[in-house]
């Protein structure tokens, strides 16, 4: 009996605890069946015309959810005086938002005023991650879109620079475990990187090692020679595994062998216990995409939205 009370005030408070964040998996059951059929539609033509467009959704939703929530902030435009986060220094690789416009509208035209674009970005990331051979997961709905986005605060992501600690810092302020990070660091998997962001790596490294000692040397010398110079390779860069359009656990093994372009996937080897997972995501793919599907589910359940815009580009 005492164990069917507590049993039934723990389920209450799951469900009291999950009204309050808003998200369920049937949150547009009534109001808008399609939604999601139409979503992945237009994520999977657009990317029919340019294979790098998965990879740019992905990382677009994890910028959105570690500034203010999964709300829709990093889609806003700039606007008078204030620089808008797509705007901000670390935007190189946020690319394709003309997808989640196009995914809106084909959206706007089914059931006005009802998909946040928070919504939206989460379920095209869930799409991208798919269509790119990775797992597939229910996506929890009933985000909200939020009116505020600043540049400024584009420096709370974290830096391709941090140690372990820095990482685990930047997770654990988001509800992050060190488990999500390993499993969510996966997303490195796919897409491309600009030399900016291992450029410090490969040249001038510290006082004694003019190459990250932690690199290949091999490797180093390839990342050299696509980078040759730091003001005249401005577009340069290379794809972030050997298979970038396709979402495997490859990184894992990487980096094992010094051949991660980070030094935030480095050092994933230096703490025993993300040492053992990225050993254990290595060894097996379907353990990684189970721990990256419940770890994105986790990461874009961060809430802050108010309103669901009409534009995803404007305010309300
Ligand atoms: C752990 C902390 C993380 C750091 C320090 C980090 C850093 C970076 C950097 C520096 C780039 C390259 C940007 C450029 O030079 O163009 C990048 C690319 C990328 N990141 Fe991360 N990232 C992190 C976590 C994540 C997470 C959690 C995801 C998604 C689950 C993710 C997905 C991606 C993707 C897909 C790209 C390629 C983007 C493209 O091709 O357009 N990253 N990341
Ligand atoms: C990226 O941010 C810089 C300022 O930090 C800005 O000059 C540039 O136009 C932005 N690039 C994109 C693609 O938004
Ligand atoms: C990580 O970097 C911070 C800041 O530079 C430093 O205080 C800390 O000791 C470093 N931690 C590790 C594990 O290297
Ligand atoms: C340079 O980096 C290497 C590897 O991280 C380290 O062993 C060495 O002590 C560093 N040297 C200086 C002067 O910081």
């Amino acid at each position: 009996m005492a164990f069917l009370v507590s049993l039934s005030i723990s389920l209450f408070i799951y469900l009291a605890c999950s009204q309050a964040r808003g998200l369920s998996s049937n949150h547009y059951e009534k109001t808008c069946p399609d939604a999601e059929y139409t979503i992945t539609k237009v994520v999977k033509e657009a990317t029919k015309k340019d294979k790098m467009v998965p990879a740019a959704i992905l990382r677009m939703h994890f910028h959105d959810c570690f500034i203010r929530g999964c709300d829709a902030s990093v889609l806003l435009n700039s606007k008078g005086k204030n620089t808008a986060e797509k705007d901000g220094p670390p935007n190189k690789s946020l690319h394709a938002f003309y997808v989640i416009d196009g995914a809106k509208k084909a959206v706007e035209a089914l059931c006005p005023g009802v998909v946040s674009c928070a919504d939206i970005l989460a379920l095209a990331a869930r799409d991208a991650v798919v269509l790119s051979g990775g797992p597939y997961w229910d996506v929890p709905k009933g985000r909200k879109d939020g009116r505020i986005s600043r540049a400024s605060e584009t420096i709370q992501l974290p830096s391709p620079l941090f140690n372990i600690s820095q990482l685990q810092q930047s997770f654990s302020q988001r509800g992050l475990s060190m488990d999500d990070l390993v499993a969510l660091s996966g997303g490195h998997t796919v897409g491309f990187s600009h030399c900016s962001s291992f450029q410090s790596r490969i040249r001038n490294f510290n006082a004694t090692h003019d190459i990250d000692p932690t690199l290949h040397p091999s490797f180093a010398a390839s990342l050299r020679s696509i980078c040759p110079d730091k003001n005249k390779a401005k577009n340069a860069g290379t794809s972030m595994d050997p298979s970038p359009i396709t979402f495997d656990n490859t990184y894992y093994k990487l980096i094992f062998q010094g051949k991660s372009l980070f030094s935030s996937d480095q050092a994933l080897l230096t703490s025993p216990k993300t040492k053992e997972l990225v050993s254990k995501f290595e060894s097996s793919k379907q353990t990684f995409y189970k721990a990256f599907a419940s770890s994105m589910i986790k990461m874009s359940s961060i809430t802050g939205g108010q309103e669901i815009r009409k534009d995803c580009r404007v305010v309300n």
